[in-house]
């Protein structure tokens, strides 16, 4: 289950304490509180610390990881990088799109699932691979993309664990 995010106040109180002005480590507590980087609490930390708004926010758009768009609690992502896209990955895509209902860029409504696409995750001789919640899967076709999303969600609907360890049926996962 998703916890309740800590107040503002709470947020920066602690991250200072924690980690003075690193803004890394900041913008890391912050991303994990909020799932993303909201505008004000950023603007919130710059006011605190007195870091330059410019400064923080090119160290949020330097790292793929940090995002300044609310996410989905659960983060797809499939390469779309030129050995990805020749063995299939626009019909992951396509497979992972209907599945949800959102295009890569989007968030589900019930704020479960985001889709996101990325150039090359450096493991081409496992293509297409896709990544969900950081871990990898590899060789996919369209029916196994979907089976795991949907292995997923059928989870997350039951509000079972969310730990995904369970067999790949003939998918490469855990690759690179
Ligand atoms: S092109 Fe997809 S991992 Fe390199």
């Amino acid at each position: 289950m998703c916890k309740r995010p800590l107040e503002v106040e709470d947020v920066l109180t602690r991250v200072i304490v924690a980690n003075g002005a690193s803004v890394v480590t900041a913008l890391q507590e912050i991303q994990n509180n909020y799932g993303y980087l909201p505008e004000e609490v950023l603007r919130a930390f710059s006011r605190k610390t007195g870091i330059p708004m410019v400064d923080i926010f090119n160290t949020a758009t330097f790292y793929n990881a940090f995002s300044l768009e609310p996410r989905g609690r659960h983060q797809i992502t499939v390469c779309v990088g030129t050995t990805c896209h020749i063995r299939g990955a626009g019909m992951l895509i396509e497979a992972v799109s209907r599945l949800l209902e959102i295009q890569p860029g989007e968030v589900t409504p019930d704020r479960e699932f985001s889709l996101e696409t990325v150039n090359c995750l450096g493991c081409c001789a496992f293509a297409p691979v896709m990544v969900l919640d950081g871990k990898y899967y590899g060789n996919l076709t369209a029916g196994k993309a979907r089976e795991i999303v949907g292995r997923i969600r059928e989870e997350a609907a039951e509000g079972a664990p969310e730990a995904d360890e369970g067999e790949s049926g003939g998918s490469r996962e855990g690759v690179c």
